[in-house]
């Protein structure tokens, strides 16, 4: 594979080899010298044209310690806000000498039109992209669920060391709440998770489901308290509530935020009706009181600054699979 444009793209094999090489990656940030020098002399573009935070200060943190050079474009500032096109961008972009481009959007399919339209002749890692796919975001999901689920295991037996080679999910049962229509985060978890032997549940109000879903392959609920009760998740994944594309769409997707809350947030009368084992997921940014309350945000069970922290390692090893001398990994 030259590119990582969609988690739907990664066969088992793919995907367990870039967990693998994630937990690798992990392994070399616990010491005192955390830089490698693997991509020295690479240079990575960092193309971002929507707001992000974590997603961009650990693309750039991994490219970093893996020694290449990072030229960071956010569209803000830029001359896109001239009207300038995604086309001239990158070529712009190329001619600097750039040897990989990470990219978010906010048009759905960003990231392949810039990997195959023929501007660019180096990988594209798709950074987020509209609605559409975010693999990144499920590859650091995935691995930070390795840590805490164990196949066949005892619920309760995995303590969140790092996960052996060939770990998958099988068997995992992983409910994934909230604003399911805008989010990226949710549709790149259906698939890899299913690829990597996990079940998935949807729990959202109908408004907040996109037209289609009958080919996800996943379970739909509408009621998260019975969701907790009848799946019995090893992992409850909280979205954002994406105010900025719902205003952008006129609005009108839930009565009042407090309804939302009440029905669809995760607190911790919610957090205690889930099996002791499992473990709550955010992608951040949170929405603080609306979503997710913040004590069950920062609860013991919560592992939102650990995903963060995987993240780093994720994009190290996509980074470094995609980039390193050796080829192509993937
Ligand atoms: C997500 C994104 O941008 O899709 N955040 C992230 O990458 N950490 C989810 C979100 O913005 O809600």
């Amino acid at each position: 594979m030259k590119h990582l444009l969609s988690a739907k793209d990664l066969s088992l094999e793919d995907a367990l080899q870039l967990l693998d090489t994630a937990e690798a990656m992990a392994a070399t940030q616990q010491h005192a010298v955390k830089k490698l020098p693997t991509l020295r002399g690479k240079t990575v573009v960092n193309l971002f044209f929507e707001d992000s935070t974590r997603t961009r200060l650990s693309f750039e943190a991994a490219a970093k310690r893996l020694s290449a050079d990072v030229i960071n474009f956010s569209a803000k500032g830029s001359s896109v806000s001239k009207g300038e096109s995604l086309k001239d961008t990158a070529q712009t972009i190329m001619a600097m000498g750039a040897d990989a481009v990470v990219v978010r959007h906010s048009a759905d399919g960003a990231a392949h039109l810039l990997a195959h339209a023929g501007w660019i002749d180096v990988p594209v890692l798709n950074a987020g992209d509209g609605k559409h796919q975010h693999p990144t975001q499920a590859l650091l999901d995935a691995m930070t669920l390795r840590r805490w689920y164990v196949p066949g295991a005892p619920a309760g037996t995995a303590d969140g060391s790092p996960a052996p080679a060939g770990r998958d999910l099988a068997g995992a049962e992983v409910v994934i709440v909230g604003d399911v229509l805008h989010s990226r985060v949710a549709r790149s978890n259906v698939d890899l998770l299913t690829t990597l032997g996990a079940h998935v549940t949807l729990v959202a109000p109908p408004t907040l489901l996109p037209v289609g879903m009958e080919s996800w392959t996943c379970d739909v609920s509408y009621d998260l308290d019975d969701a907790i009760a009848s799946v019995r998740p090893d992992a409850v994944m909280m979205l954002r509530v994406q105010r900025e594309r719902m205003s952008a769409a006129g609005g009108g997707f839930f009565p009042s935020p407090a309804e939302y809350s009440h029905a669809y947030g995760l607190n911790l009368a919610r957090r205690e009706a889930m099996p002791e084992h499992a473990i709550v997921m955010h992608p951040g940014p949170m929405n603080r009181g609306l979503e997710i309350t913040a004590d069950a945000a920062d609860d013991p069970r919560s592992r939102v600054i650990e995903q963060v922290g995987n993240g780093v390692s994720v994009r190290m090893a996509a980074l470094y699979l995609l980039l390193a001398d050796e080829g192509n990994q993937l």
